[in-house]
């Protein structure tokens, strides 16, 4: 089976040889891979709603997995028990759903590598991850049909020395100089330039909200005036 580049994004991170979770699996894509290409022995789909569940159940059983690929109706990480796997994938939700669903199972969450791909929010995720105690240890940005897409992967554990600017904004990707996170930062900057202008034009200012906004703002600035030149 071949999967789409968000997806394979995520494959590559979940621990090889150990069982896995996908959460909110709908078509029950990424658990078929990552069992056919020996990634995980077994892997445990769970989804919140019946229909996604039923299609990802006539996927599996079309693959002949449904031995290796157990279907479970939750929500977040509440069908899993501790011990159960090693990884935990969370993907194609909004940032505040999965951070919602990391808080609500602090005993699962803390002893397994987190796999999450928000499609909005990732500052707010980011920020959460980190206050709850969690250190990110990969981030990969990845293009599909001309949208950026987040992959951040989490394990319980402290990171230091870093502002909140940049622990929002994706400290690992922040290390990157390539031309995907130059694209993925200037999209944020006219994002929150967007959001500025917005809040500046509100009959009520949120001065902190304005305060925060431009400090961002400001940071992405720096960091795109300093991006080096590509060479041809
Ligand atoms: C857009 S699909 C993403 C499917 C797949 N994870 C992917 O990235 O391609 C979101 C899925 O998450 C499920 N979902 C939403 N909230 C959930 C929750 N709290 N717990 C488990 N599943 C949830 C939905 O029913 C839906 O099937």
């Amino acid at each position: 089976m071949e999967l789409t580049e968000r997806l394979k994004a995520l494959a590559k991170h979940v621990i090889t040889g150990e069982p896995a979770a996908d959460i909110g699996t709908d078509h029950a894509k990424l658990p078929i891979y990552l069992v056919i290409h020996n990634i995980c022995p077994k892997v445990i789909a769970t989804d919140l709603n019946e229909m996604p569940l039923n299609h990802a159940q006539s996927e599996v059983r079309e693959y002949g997995l449904l031995e290796k690929i157990e279907l479970r109706q939750g929500d977040g990480l509440s069908p899993l028990k501790p011990g159960e796997v090693k990884s935990v994938v969370i993907a194609g939700m909004g940032g505040n759903t999965i951070a919602r669903i990391i808080e609500g199972r602090p005993e699962i969450a803390r002893e397994v590598r987190l796999i999450l791909q928000p499609m909005t929010d990732s500052y707010a995720l980011r920020l959460k991850l980190v206050s709850r105690g969690y250190r990110i240890i990969a981030e990969e940005l990845v293009e599909e049909k001309s949208r950026l897409y987040e992959v951040i992967v989490a394990e319980a554990g402290k990171m230091e020395n870093l502002d909140k600017v940049e622990i929002g904004l994706g400290p690992v990707l922040l290390k990157n100089r390539d031309e995907l996170t130059r694209k993925y930062l200037t999209g944020q900057k006219e994002k929150y330039r967007k959001i500025l202008i917005n809040l500046q034009k509100a009959q009520v200012k949120d001065l902190e909200k304005v305060r925060e906004i431009s400090e961002i703002l400001n940071y992405l600035k720096e960091v795109l005036k300093s991006w080096p030149i590509r060479r041809k």
